[in-house]
């Protein structure tokens, strides 16, 4: 893993990242739109799931913010990658890092499922589920999101 690390930081993009700033600073700004968008769209789509706002139709909540909160995702597993290669040794050994990534992987394979259980609006999907979805979901992104920003303040 060490040898796969330090590769990663030899690449051409790597360096460039670390030699920089406006570059690492242009790849932390999408980063952090990415996060808004996910956490922002996330959250009001698990309370509609929960029950609340019940005057509008889920199908509707769903329509808008489920692709919102895919492209944040999709910007995020680009521009996270790109962080973690300016320094993929140290943030290899980084519990909470490690920990934020076991709460993506829930997060998206819990989504996936009721995908695949119920398709992409969620039609006919019994409330239990949806609620029991929408707390595991609310917990992996806000944890995610706590464990990035907790990366700056460990290791060394
Ligand atoms: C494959 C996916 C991801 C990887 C590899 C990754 C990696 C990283 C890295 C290396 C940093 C820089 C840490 C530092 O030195 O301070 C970072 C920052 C951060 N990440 Fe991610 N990230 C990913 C996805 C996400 C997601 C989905 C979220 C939120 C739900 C998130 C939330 C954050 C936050 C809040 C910060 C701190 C930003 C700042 O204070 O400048 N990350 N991430």
């Amino acid at each position: 893993m060490e040898a796969l690390f330090a590769a990663l930081e030899g690449t051409a993009l790597a360096q460039a990242l670390r030699t920089s700033r406006w570059l690492y600073a242009g790849v932390n700004a999408a980063h952090i739109f990415a996060i808004a968008l996910l956490v922002g769209s996330v959250v009001p789509l698990n309370l509609r799931l929960l029950g609340v706002w019940r005057g509008v139709s889920r199908e509707a909540v769903v329509r808008v913010l489920a692709p919102v909160a895919a492209s944040g995702l999709a910007l995020a597993l680009i521009t996270g990658p790109l962080l973690f290669a300016v320094r993929a040794r140290d943030y290899g050994g980084i519990g909470v890092l490690q920990l934020k990534l076991a709460l993506i992987a829930v997060g998206v394979l819990s989504a996936l499922a009721l995908c695949r259980s119920h398709g992409f609006l969620l039609r006919d999907a019994p409330r239990a589920r949806l609620a029991g979805h929408a707390i595991l979901s609310t917990v992996c992104w806000l944890g995610a999101l706590v464990c990035g920003r907790l990366i700056a303040f460990a290791g060394d």
